[in-house]
């Protein structure tokens, strides 16, 4: 219908239809499982789904726009003047409102059709929460419909941001200061007071007094991390580290290696034994994404065979489907562990 990307993204999905009729069928607490533990997993997958979006100008009129191909999207959501926002359908009996989202095109064509974006699930279910949704309704025009209320959403998108148990390296796919864990890392810049990206995100997240701390540390040399508080942020601490803005040359590298490795080593002299980190540099700082990757891994393989009676756990927080892709890629290929396996 809208020429975005063909119903392969959305394969997989499978499992959570059938974990939903299989629940529908016996309403017991292990088929409630299965539907949890399915849709762990289409977000491990990089769990895209279809949700209706809604376009308005800057007054917060709507504008109505015929059916655009993902590329007509993507150009359209980097439009400043236009907003865009999700579309939430209302529950009559309880007057509550929900986030559908459909594992298929045809799913989704049993209903009113209007714009839409396939969208990674787990960034889905944050914005359900972030606007204050009752939850959100999977396939809500088929007889396997299932309403996941928001507090069932919550523990979900909790169990999804916490690193494994298993291993001291992990990927997620999400966002960092979403993730319940002792320590996120922040790709600040050499004031550290704040910007946009991450940096700008955790700020947001963290509240007043993580500027307020960051004041009282006078900056940091790119390559260096100084630690703070997480004040409200989920996670306890924070580090932040700078990383080289991409010139091309020899030191981007060794800078890079060297914001992984100090942040690994401060958080290690604090008795950290948790951590996530972002892509640093690969966005406003301009590293690209497949240089940068192999850098971040080596740092961090390298720093936890030298340190491996300390006991780090390690999660790399990607943003989106490209990264978490390449990052997969990468830890398969060096971990040499086939992909069935992870
Ligand atoms: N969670 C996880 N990753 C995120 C998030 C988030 N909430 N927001 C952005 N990212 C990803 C981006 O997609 C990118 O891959 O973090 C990576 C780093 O991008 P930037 O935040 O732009 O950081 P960097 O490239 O290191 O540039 C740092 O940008 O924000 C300013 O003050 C900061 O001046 C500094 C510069």
């Amino acid at each position: 219908m809208t020429g975005l990307k063909s119903d392969e993204r959305l394969q997989g999905n499978e499992l959570i239809i059938e974990a939903i009729g299989d629940f529908n069928k016996e309403q017991s607490e292990e088929n409630a499982l299965h539907i949890t533990m399915a849709i762990l997993k289409r977000i491990e997958d990089d769990g895209c789904m279809i949700a209706p979006i809604q376009f308005h100008d800057n007054a917060g009129n709507p504008v109505k726009l015929n059916a655009l191909t993902e590329e007509e999207l993507v150009k359209l959501q980097e439009n400043d003047d236009l907003n865009v926002s999700v579309q939430a359908v209302s529950d009559e009996q309880t007057m509550t409102d929900w986030l559908p989202v459909f594992t298929s095109y045809e799913s989704y064509h049993k209903g009113d059709t209007t714009t839409v974006m396939v969208h990674p699930l787990a960034e889905l279910m944050a914005i359900a929460l972030d606007i204050g949704l009752a939850g959100v309704m999977i396939d809500p025009w088929d007889d396997y419909a299932l309403n996941i209320p928001a507090e069932s959403l919550a523990s979900i998108m909790e169990l999804a941001m916490e690193p494994g148990d298993d291993g001291d390296l992990t990927l997620i796919q999400g966002d960092i200061t979403k993730m319940d864990i002792e320590c996120i890392v922040n790709a600040a810049n050499n004031t550290l007071l704040g910007g946009s990206g991450v940096d700008g995100a955790i700020h947001k997240a963290a509240g007043p007094q993580l500027l307020e701390e960051c004041r009282t540390l006078h900056g940091c040399k790119t390559g260096e991390a100084k630690l703070t508080k997480g004040y409200n942020l989920p996670a306890d601490y924070v580090i932040h580290t700078v990383g080289p803005i991409y010139s091309g040359t020899l030191k981007d590298e060794s800078q890079l290696f060297d914001c992984y490795w100090n942040s690994l080593d401060l958080a290690a002299q604090n008795d950290i034994h948790a951590i996530a980190f972002p892509a640093i540099s690969t966005g406003v700082f301009g590293y690209p994404k497949e240089e940068a990757c192999p850098v971040a891994i080596d740092a961090v393989l390298e720093w936890l065979n030298m340190n491996d009676d300390y006991g780090m756990k390690v999660a790399f927080c990607v943003h989106n489907n490209e990264d978490y892709a390449m990052y997969r890629q990468h830890l398969d290929m060096i971990l040499g562990e086939p992909d069935s396996e992870r």
